[in-house]
């Protein structure tokens, strides 16, 4: 513990259960000293169990789909009723895709589908973005963060119509964050985590194996949820004041990783012994 958010406010959306991102930066930034306020679906709240975090962090819970205005609107309009003013950091962790969900391939998408994983996932980051700075909601020396994967820059089997979700994202982190910079001093930026085993993290096709390529293909191993909530406390403090307009890979050194030894003798022995894998496609 550093307090290093002491006297900080914040929006925490996305915590559904115990695994989730979000859940256990909300526990880490109360336990630096700020004051959150937790935003999910109406129907994540049914299902999830973002009450019992509330307790924990002595807070309450403003059900808002980040895909409406309206619905942002009210939860900003609320979260400053409820700190007594403007706040300071905001952390968008939201991502769906029907696509995913319904095991439609990349090369079969539904598009009425892929425009909802666009706007969950990538859109829904500018409303948020749009309506604190239209509601002028955020301090001066704010931050605000959204949550990435590496499939925004590098093709990865399985992750689909995300990856576009997240090229977009990281997008929208700079051209926003030039304005609300320029404007605000507010800082905006992507986090790029590892895989990691979450409700949204177990939906990508073959989240196994890919945990364990890039556990081992990472020279500091996979980063954690633990890890990613002290990643993010840092980049909410004043520590951090002139980071913007970035994607941070938070990710044990897997981006900038070509070939391991380790992978590469594997290759050389499987290259001796070869095998097809079993339902190959895209
Ligand atoms: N788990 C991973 O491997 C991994 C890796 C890198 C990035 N991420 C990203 O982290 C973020 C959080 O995911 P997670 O892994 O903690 O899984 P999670 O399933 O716990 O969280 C996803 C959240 O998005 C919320 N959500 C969905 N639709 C919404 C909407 N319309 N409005 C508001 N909220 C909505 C869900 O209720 C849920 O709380 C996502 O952006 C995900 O893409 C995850």
């Amino acid at each position: 513990m550093y307090n290093l958010l002491k006297g900080k406010k914040g929006i925490i959306f996305g915590a559904l259960n115990n695994m989730s991102l979000a859940w256990k930066v909300a526990e880490r930034a109360y336990e630096e000293g700020a004051e959150i306020v937790l935003t999910n679906t109406p129907i994540s709240l049914r299902f999830g169990d973002i009450e019992e975090l509330a307790k924990k962090c002595n807070t309450i819970v403003i059900p808002a789909d980040a895909t409406s205005i309206e619905d942002l609107e009210n939860l900003i309009d609320k979260a400053m009723e409820y700190f007594g003013g403007k706040f300071d950091f905001i952390l968008h962790s939201v991502a769906m895709s029907m696509n995913v969900r319904k095991g439609k391939s990349y090369d079969n998408l539904n598009y009425n589908y892929l425009n909802k994983t666009l706007d969950i996932s990538a859109i829904s980051f500018h409303k948020v973005l749009q309506v604190a700075k239209k509601k002028d909601a955020i301090n001066d020396w704010g931050s605000v963060l959204a949550l990435s994967y590496v499939a925004a820059q590098r093709t990865l089997y399985g992750y689909n119509d995300m990856a576009d979700a997240k090229a977009m994202l990281e997008s929208i982190a700079r051209s926003f964050g030039y304005i609300y910079g320029r404007e605000k001093k507010i800082r905006v930026n992507t986090i790029s985590q590892s895989p990691t085993l979450t409700t949204a993290g177990s939906g990508v096709k073959g989240i196994d194996g890919l945990l364990d390529f890039t556990e081992r293909m990472s020279p500091l191993g996979n980063a954690t949820a633990d890890e990613f909530a002290d990643f993010c406390i840092t980049l909410f403090s004043d520590l951090t004041r002139k980071v913007t307009m970035q994607n941070l890979f938070h990710d044990g050194g897997f981006s900038s990783m070509g070939m391991s030894l380790r992978a590469m003798t594997m290759y050389n022995q499987a290259l001796d012994n070869p095998k097809e894998p079993d339902g190959f496609d895209i």
